[in-house]
């Protein structure tokens, strides 16, 4: 007798009997690029098939996901540099467009999911996650923003908040401020390994968000580290993150198995604007098969152990799972 692995391949039928990871659009959350106006779209260059969209046209993308089966969404300000200070003033605002545009989301569409993200950057004069002085990033001067800020996103009706800053001790501070101010219901889905990587381009093209000056090595995490990634993990435990991210997704699944392997709760991972970038560029040159590429870096980020998967090509994929 010979065992024979390949009689479980023998067809199509046979392989989905046996398939171990199954991707589904109830596992994908479609960030989205908001700017000010009315009918405006603008392509972002490094990133093909993704535009920062009007209110107008968030709603229809919204819709449009909806239908397809996605129905959670993290949107992101493009904030013009004149509404930039040092102490991101523009993201608590009373007329901040991007507050009122959640809350227009929400109204339309009360059953979808909505997250917020919850760093300085795209608010930030400096262009950093937090507070600038003397040339360095200010870790506890911070926390008082970034709450002021993710109370203003609760009350514009946020789902989820998203911290995406790294600094030490934000999803408990932010947790408190929340539960303070009524907003219990509020998730925090915590950055939890949030590394200090080179895939984060695109969405820095997309924003115009790029740090002024020096990088974000003091708060970001170190790509070579693995351990640091489970001190984190029991930090935003203890201090109540209700869902634990890993960001990115692609060059880090053995990080996002690491967390799923030690942790009770939901687990995110971030496939990222360059990891996005990279599939669309080789796929227009006719370098691989785009969407037999993206289907399976998405299905490797779930078999790594993602329960949530933030990405760029989720309505695409749904399409595709349709
Ligand atoms: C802001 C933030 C970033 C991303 C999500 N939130 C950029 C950064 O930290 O520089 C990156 C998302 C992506 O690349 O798709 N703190």
């Amino acid at each position: 007798m010979q065992i024979r692995p390949r009689r479980n391949r023998k067809s199509a039928g046979i392989r989905a009997l046996v398939r171990e990871t199954q991707l589904s659009t109830d596992d994908l959350l479609f960030p989205i690029f908001l700017v000010e106006g009315k009918n405006q779209r603008k392509p972002v260059d490094s990133m093909p098939g993704i535009a920062r969209l009007s209110l107008d046209g968030v709603l229809k993308e919204v819709e449009s996901c909806m239908q397809l089966g996605v129905r959670a969404f993290d949107i992101f300000p493009v904030v013009g540099e004149q509404l930039k200070d040092k102490i991101a003033s523009y993201s608590w605002a009373e007329d901040n467009f991007y507050l009122h545009a959640l809350a227009s989301v929400k109204a339309h569409f009360p059953e979808a999911v909505i997250m917020t993200d919850v760093a300085m950057d795209p608010y930030s004069s400096d262009g950093h996650d937090g507070l600038v002085g003397d040339g360095r990033i200010l870790n506890d001067e911070t926390l008082p923003i970034l709450a002021k800020m993710a109370i203003a996103q609760a009350q514009a009706g946020a789902d989820i908040i998203g911290p995406s800053d790294m600094m030490d001790g934000r999803v408990g501070y932010l947790r408190a401020a929340l539960d303070d101010e009524g907003y219990e219901d509020v998730s925090i889905m915590s950055y939890t390994a949030k590394y200090a990587s080179a895939f984060y381009g695109p969405f820095r093209d997309a924003l115009d968000s790029a740090p002024k000056f020096g990088d974000k090595k003091t708060y970001q995490m170190d790509p070579a580290n693995r351990l640091e990634a489970l001190r984190e993990m029991q930090l935003d435990t203890e201090e109540g993150a209700d869902f634990l991210m890993v960001k990115p997704a692609l060059a880090y699944l053995d990080v996002i198995r690491l967390l799923k392997d030690n942790s009770e709760l939901p687990i995110a991972a971030y496939n990222v604007s360059g990891e996005y970038a990279m599939l669309k560029a080789a796929g227009e040159r006719g370098w691989l098969d785009y969407e037999r590429a993206m289907l399976e870096s998405l299905t490797s980020i779930k078999r790594a152990g993602a329960d949530i998967i933030l990405s760029y090509h989720a309505k695409e994929a749904a399409q595709l799972l349709r």
